[in-house]
């Protein structure tokens, strides 16, 4: 939303704001409305899982990303009819609603997950899908979905298949946050870090403005190949938590509190991206590595 309003582009936004907060949007707004550009941007507090919800957010739009989900492996298994409702009922309405309105482009933010714990890394888009958990399965039939309606309905889609997103403005609040987030604030408030399992896992944690980057190319790239098709966005690099740890302990000088804990079910070890078909059909390549977007995060929360 902040990439596209701060270039003049006018924004839609859809949300219950089940995981997020109202404050993230209005801190955007704000910051928009000293610069001297002037979009529009409207938003509709709703539910992927009503249909008039999806209707109602994709009049008139051009170019739909869809980044509503109930994230998290751990919650899906608790929770699995919840979380398939909201990720694969959720994903059809919007595709119904969009093929409906005329979209022009949907895009699709599908998760590394699909793969499971294969053996071969880096995962490329040619292997086939392992899924672990509910959460996987929910993304890969949603992807299954996102082909079939450029296929069947002729919309225009693309699936991205994001590894470990991280970046501001994500909940640490939740037991089902991402790691990253609940590290940093375990360490801003003193208290210790969790590793379930043993912390050798790794995965190709991916800063934000990556994942930007390649939404940005899937909706103005020319290539007729793209349509129905699905990306590896990552930077080709796995990271342990173990590595995060000494990182963080070098950055704030001292040790690190840790508890071991049992490996969570569904939990995948190894988590590194091939970027050849990304690079191949929309030129995408990483613009910030994952220490440097550590950093740059963990200033950005220092000030
Ligand atoms: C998975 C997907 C990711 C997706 C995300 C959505 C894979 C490889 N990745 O992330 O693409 O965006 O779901 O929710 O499937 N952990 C701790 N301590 C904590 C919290 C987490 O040790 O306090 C561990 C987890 O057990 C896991 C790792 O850190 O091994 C990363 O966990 P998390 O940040 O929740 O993401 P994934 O489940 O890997």
């Amino acid at each position: 939303m902040e990439f596209f309003l701060n270039r003049g582009f006018n924004v839609t936004g859809i949300d219950n704001l089940s995981t997020g907060l109202k404050q993230n949007v209005s801190d955007v707004l704000d910051k928009i409305s000293k610069k001297d550009i002037n979009p529009e941007f409207n938003f509709i507090e709703g539910d992927i899982r009503k249909y008039r919800d999806c209707i109602k957010s994709t009049q008139n739009i051009d170019v739909v990303y869809h980044e509503a989900a109930l994230g998290s492996v751990q919650r899906s298994i608790e929770n699995p009819v919840e979380s398939s409702e909201v990720n694969i009922t959720g994903t059809l309405n919007l595709l119904k609603a969009s093929a409906k309105n005329n979209v022009k482009r949907f895009i699709y933010a599908s998760s590394s997950s699909v793969y499971g714990d294969s053996k071969i890394l880096p995962k490329h888009e040619e292997m086939s899908p392992n899924p672990k958990s509910i959460y996987a399965v929910s993304k890969l039939a949603s992807e299954y979905y996102v082909r079939l309606f450029f296929k069947i309905y002729g919309l225009k889609t693309i699936s991205l298949r994001y590894f470990n997103v991280f970046g501001k403005r994500q909940n640490p609040d939740s037991i089902y946050s991402a790691v990253i987030p609940i590290f940093l604030k375990n360490i801003r408030y003193g208290e210790p870090l969790t590793i379930f399992g043993d912390g050798n896992q790794n995965r190709d944690f991916t800063f934000i403005d990556n994942v930007i980057y390649a939404n940005f190319l899937a909706m103005v790239s020319n290539n007729l190949n793209i349509y129905g098709n699905f990306y590896n966005v990552g930077c080709g690099e796995n990271i342990s938590l173990n590595e995060i740890v000494k990182f963080l302990e070098n950055k704030k000088g001292k040790k690190l509190d840790i508890i071991y804990k049992d490996k969570r079910k569904g939990d995948v070890f190894s988590s590194l991206a091939s970027l050849k078909k990304i690079y191949k059909d929309l030129g995408y390549e990483p613009l910030i590595y994952f220490y440097e977007g550590l950093e740059k995060l963990i200033d950005s929360q220092d000030t």
